[in-house]
């Protein structure tokens, strides 16, 4: 996957620097009408971007799907490429059969002209699980759980799959929380850098949402496919799976439980996920 590329490709969607404008194909914005989500029309069109330069014996793998709003933006024109689409079915009361009815329903309405496969569970589990995956990953697109730790893992767990040339575009960056875990991991792997930060001015920017980074991802000699997990990822993946990951999954089963408990977690998670639990 070539950076040029998709710079040139999200320039010509916009017809100049998106930062300002909103894509020139209004079909974004029917889209984020007509789906249920939390990715803007402007994001959208840089998913899209993304998806029509990436070489085909490459994949776009997402993390964080909701009902698919995302999916079915990259998807649109792109007809022979593969898709993958991963997600827990935990936040907002995602659960269950419902949520998985409602991703189905909207990938068959928008996206049945893609190759797009649905993988099931934990990112942080399911990205260990070898040959998970067919082929390596030119676009990563990560809107999962935002805490500092998730979102520096979620860097982490991705590079081995990573094609040896990828664009990684990160949600939310606008927050602290995540643009410090890119930055902080990016100063521990020089083979990463950001190369584009479209961020919000207000949270839920009617442009940006809640900020969009692009950062783009070269394999270096030094760290070469199935080299072993670097200790800082190693660590932090052990944390995880000990308090942080079970304690988010009680806490979002509770709060579906329970939903006088919704102005506590307004509280304690101020993003926009939290604003739309109800
Ligand atoms: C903000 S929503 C995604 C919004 C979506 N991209 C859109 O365009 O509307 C975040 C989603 O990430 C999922 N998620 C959070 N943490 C995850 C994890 N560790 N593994 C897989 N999915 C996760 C949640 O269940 C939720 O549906």
């Amino acid at each position: 996957m070539q950076l040029e590329a998709f710079l040139e490709e999200v320039e010509r969607a916009f017809g100049g620097d998106p930062q300002e404008r909103d894509p020139l194909d209004p079909h974004f914005a029917e889209l984020a009408g007509a789906v249920a989500g939390y990715t803007s029309a402007n994001e959208l069109a840089v998913l899209n971007a993304a998806a029509r330069v990436m070489p085909s014996d490459e994949c776009y793998l997402e993390v964080g799907s909701y009902k698919g709003r995302s999916m079915c933006g990259a998807v649109q024109g792109v007809s022979d490429k593969t898709f993958y689409v991963l997600e827990n079915y935990l936040e907002f009361g995602m659960q269950g059969r419902r949520a998985r009815e409602e991703l189905e329903h909207n990938l068959r309405a928008h996206a049945s002209h893609a190759d797009v496969r649905l993988l099931e569970g934990n990112c942080f589990e399911l990205l260990r699980r070898p040959g998970v995956i067919d082929r390596p990953v030119g676009v990563y697109f990560y809107d999962g759980e935002h805490t500092g730790l998730s979102h520096y893992l979620a860097l982490g767990i991705i590079e081995p799959w990573l094609a040896d040339e990828a664009i990684v575009l990160v949600d939310d960056a606008t927050y602290p929380m995540v643009s410090d875990a890119h930055e902080e991991y990016i100063a521990r792997h020089p083979q990463w850098q950001v190369v584009r930060r479209w961020d919000a001015r207000e949270n839920n920017d009617p442009r940006w949402a809640n900020g969009l980074h692009a950062l783009a991802f070269r394999r270096d000699a030094a760290n070469p496919r199935g080299a072993a997990e670097p200790w800082d990822v190693q660590w932090r993946r052990l944390a995880y799976r000990a308090a942080l990951g079970p304690g988010q999954k009680a806490a979002w089963t509770a709060i579906e439980r329970f939903p006088g408990l919704i102005p506590l977690a307004k509280r304690l998670y101020p993003s926009k996920k939290a604003s739309s639990i109800d």
